[in-house]
């Protein structure tokens, strides 16, 4: 099912499968469109699926990562590269090691770096210097973050660093041996890079994510609810499972 609501377009697919197969189709058509696009990549588990479908597409042949240059959204502060549950760790097991992508052109935001300003200075300019972000994936936050854009987001952010909200936290403990061990900084992009990017895809399954959906698609744009700002850009899809659609269709 498609749908049109306030100029932005949502795709309603039956299951978690289908959404993921939707998402990894619409990332190849815009590679094939422009072979050295620049991905805006996400992480947790809701693109897992959209990263094996790009696995297979690529073993078919149906998408060449040779001219891609990526940038992930965000990382933990501080955490080490090799950590598993860094986003360094997570980009090479679900998805870099597994197609013909140039690691020397894919970015994550350092979580060692002493300096965390002027990484988050560099990775500004590094994005403005390829051009920006031709198509930004994000999943959301249960609070309605993106990126680790945290309620009571600033709007007008860049790159930086970011206390998480408790509910994060929380959220993300079950990646974690213990909940204490989960970081309590990240480095996020900003809203203002997100904004920037040329097009943005957003997916969301299952029930827990129904009324945050609702939400920012419905409600006003506030910076409570970070994942409305995304009201304003005119290119943006939304991809949906059911579940997660359960309150915006009858
Ligand atoms: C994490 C990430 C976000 C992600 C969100 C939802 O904290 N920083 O980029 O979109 O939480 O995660 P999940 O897809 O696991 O629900």
């Amino acid at each position: 099912m498609k749908l049109n609501i306030k100029g932005i377009t949502i795709f309603v697919e039956d299951d978690y499968l289908s959404m993921s197969k939707k998402s990894a189709e619409i990332v190849s058509h815009r590679i094939a469109n422009k072979p050295n696009s620049v991905l805006g990549l996400a992480t947790g588990s809701t693109p897992e699926g959209m990263y094996k479908e790009l696995i297979q597409l690529y073993l078919n042949k149906k998408v060449n990562f040779d001219n891609i240059t990526s940038f992930n959204l965000d990382e933990y502060y501080p955490i080490n590269k090799d950590n598993k549950n860094s986003y360094a760790y997570y980009m090479n097991s679900h998805l870099f090691n597994h197609v013909n992508i140039d690691k020397d052109k894919t970015f994550i935001p350092n979580g060692k770096t002493e300096n965390v300003d002027k990484m988050c200075k560099e990775y500004d300019q590094m994005i403005y210097d390829v051009g920006g972000i031709d198509l930004q994936i994000l999943g959301i936050g249960n609070n309605g973050h993106i990126g680790f854009n945290e309620p009571d987001v600033d709007f007008e952010l860049t790159t930086h660093l970011v206390k998480l909200d408790d509910k994060t936290i929380e959220a993300n403990a079950r990646f974690f041996a213990n909940i204490d061990d989960v970081p309590k900084f990240a480095v996020s992009m900003g809203i203002q890079n997100i904004m920037q990017s040329k097009k943005i895809i957003l997916m969301a399954s299952g029930e827990g994510k129904a009324k945050i959906i609702h939400d920012m698609i419905f409600g006003k744009v506030t910076p409570n609810l970070p994942a409305s700002i995304l009201q304003l850009h005119n290119n943006v899809t939304i991809l949906l499972d059911k579940k997660a659609a359960k309150l915006i269709i009858n």
